[in-house]
């Protein structure tokens, strides 16, 4: 069988910039949010990934039509088909629950699987499934399947979500603005990609405030209009690329980084050594020869430390002097990049939530496998850094997220390239 590989030459410093992409976590509910309009929605700055690819086509199978010119997407919602989405169209992208809200704003009614777990953890959804329920849904599991529906129509709530989930604030945001009277969501996530969906829904014609805060109010759209809309960049690739600059004693800007969204990532490259710098919405980095362990790194919901940097900050910790710990408070299940990164020679050991990292001065390349997207980014960032040649396998989990990767690495210097290759 046919496979690609990432095959890296390490110990080359990375120097140059690059053009940021846009962020696939607020492309994939503004593609969802695009199918509740009923109007025609130009999205720009929206990445080309397998996922927004496969949040494209679940847009057409119900009805919308979504076509792509470079990093432009434009999505018609005027004449939606169906309320229900195949098991099979499901599976290709585990954030597809961020449709279950688009299709109940639209059609009153949804049918669709429930999420699986994936790799990073059970990923349940019970926290969307009861703020829906507040807003009027009747939702019957069978055999996998979610089968909602709104029989007296949706109506606005007071919703108070036990924890600041980002996609159970995102589904209820979708749900609330075709809903009747005004809903208010407590403990909502702070995430940028929030504040990304409320200005685009704003612009169609909604009223939704308090976004960006742990309060959101919604004031459903009389009605919707068309609109242009910038995807806001992607935070999480900033970061990714400033440590690859980090671990490869780079020097590296970022264009179109917008500094405003790193503040919980920053310091942790200054407290390692980096030299940091923002030019208005550029990042500039330079890193020392030898980056400094940081001590405690928590991940926790935005502003806090984001969970989807932890794999990329662990491998500056495994190259730096001194030790480092890592506890993971969001997902369950998310070092399983660490085992990947001892093969290289990482002194890493994990008790649980907690990996105490005991820096390297130097990583060994070898042949590793990505398990997740953001685990896989950082494998290829450990590659950057290594002695000799690394072969990442799995690079789908990698196209999932990182778009035009290696070409974006090649272009500040990496000697990395894509093979095909017979799997034994
Ligand atoms: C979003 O996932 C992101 N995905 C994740 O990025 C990111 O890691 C996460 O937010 C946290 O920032 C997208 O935006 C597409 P959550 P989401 O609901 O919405 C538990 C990446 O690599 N939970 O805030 O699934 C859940 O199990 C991805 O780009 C429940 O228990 O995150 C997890 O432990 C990975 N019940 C925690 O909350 C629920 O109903 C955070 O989940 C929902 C969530």
């Amino acid at each position: 069988m046919r496979m690609e590989l990432l095959v890296i030459e390490g110990g080359k410093r990375l120097e140059g910039e690059l053009e940021l992409q846009g962020s696939k976590n607020s492309a994939l509910p503004i593609l969802a949010a695009a199918a509740v309009t009923g109007e025609t929605s130009i999205l720009k700055h929206c990445p080309y990934l397998r996922d927004t690819d496969a949040a494209m086509r679940i847009l057409r199978h119900i009805g919308c039509t979504a076509e792509r010119a470079g990093d432009t997407v434009i999505v018609r919602s005027d004449a939606p088909k169906r309320w229900e989405i195949p098991d099979a169209l499901m599976r290709e992208m585990r954030s597809s629950i961020i449709f279950l809200g688009a299709l109940l704003s639209r059609f009153g009614r949804a049918e669709l699987s429930a999420p699986g777990g994936c790799d990073i953890g059970l990923r349940p959804i019970d926290l969307h499934l009861s703020a829906l329920s507040a807003l009027g849904v009747r939702i019957e599991e069978q055999c996998g399947r979610l089968c909602c529906s709104a029989p007296k129509g949706l109506h606005g709530a007071a919703i108070t979500l036990p924890f600041p989930s980002v996609g159970a604030t995102e589904n209820s945001i979708l749900c609330a603005v075709t809903a009747k009277g005004e809903t208010v969501i407590r403990n909502a996530a702070r995430e940028p990609e929030i504040c990304d969906l409320a200005a685009f829904f704003n612009g169609c014609g909604a009223r939704i405030s308090g976004a960006g805060t742990d309060t959101i109010t919604v004031e459903p759209a009389a009605r919707f209009r068309a609109t242009e809309f910038t995807i806001m960049p992607d935070r999480i690739m900033a970061a990714t690329f400033l440590a690859a600059a980090a671990v490869t004693g780079g020097s590296v800007c970022v264009h179109r980084a917008a500094p405003q969204y790193l503040v919980p990532v920053l310091p942790y490259f200054e407290q390692a050594g980096c030299v940091v710098q923002t030019q208005g919405d550029d990042v500039l980095l330079h890193a020392p020869r030898r980056l400094q362990s940081t001590g405690l790194v928590r991940t926790m919901p935005y502003p806090g430390f984001p969970t989807d940097f932890q794999a990329s900050a662990m491998v500056m910790a495994a190259l730096s002097q001194g030790t480092s710990v890592f506890v993971e408070t969001i997902f369950e299940n998310r070092f399983r990049h660490v085992p990947q990164l001892r093969r290289m020679g990482a002194h890493i050991t994990v008790h649980n939530n907690v990996a105490v990292v005991e820096g390297v001065p130097q990583l060994c390349g070898a042949a590793v496998q990505a398990t997740d997207l953001r685990g896989g980014a950082a494998l290829v960032t450990a590659g950057l850094a290594a002695q000799g040649e690394t072969h990442v396998s799995c690079v789908g989990h990698i196209d999932r997220g990182c778009e035009r990767f290696e070409q974006n690495l090649a272009l500040l210097g990496a000697r990395i390239k894509r093979i095909e290759t017979d799997t034994e």
